[in-house]
């Protein structure tokens, strides 16, 4: 994931990511281990997965539809096996306030989402359990 996010993100300037679907936040704890410069941030809706955390990460407890995109330059979608309804909210939300690099597991579908980015690369990812496709978008 870390050579993914890097090879697409901007060499400019450092990056500043917001994961959505945390978890505990031990994705966001290697990502900032492994991208030299980068920080990370991310939002999990479960009060139980946050106060599961025990690496020194910021992330806290919220519904991703609720939060504000335009500090970040690159986004990451967790599977977040949702809902037709709450993605189309999602992918429409990301158009109007975001700009940078947006890696899903799921393939977007909303029109306003799809004018207003451009698909960079889908890739497979490993888990410990299995193998993700994840499509990598550019979002203007
Ligand atoms: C597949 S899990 C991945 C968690 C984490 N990345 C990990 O590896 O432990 C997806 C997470 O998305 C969270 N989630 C689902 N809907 C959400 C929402 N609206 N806002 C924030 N988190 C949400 C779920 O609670 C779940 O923990």
């Amino acid at each position: 994931m870390a050579k993914t996010i890097d090879r697409f993100s901007p060499k400019s300037i450092p990056i500043h990511g917001f994961d959505l679907g945390c978890g505990d936040g031990e994705l966001i704890y290697h990502l900032q281990k492994q991208i030299q410069d980068s920080t990370w941030e991310g939002v999990e809706i479960s009060e139980h997965r946050v106060s599961a955390q025990s690496r020194d990460v910021t992330i806290w407890q919220g519904d991703m539809l609720e939060e504000n995109y335009r500090p970040y330059n690159v986004l990451h979608a967790d599977n977040l096996c949702l809902e037709d309804h709450i993605a189309d909210k999602l992918e429409k939300k990301i158009a109007l306030e975001f700009s940078g690099i947006y890696i899903t597991y799921r393939t977007p579908e909303n029109p306003t989402f799809l004018r207003s980015s451009k698909w960079l690369d889908t890739v497979s990812m490993e888990t410990t359990w299995t193998h993700h496709p994840i499509h990598i978008y550019r979002v203007f």
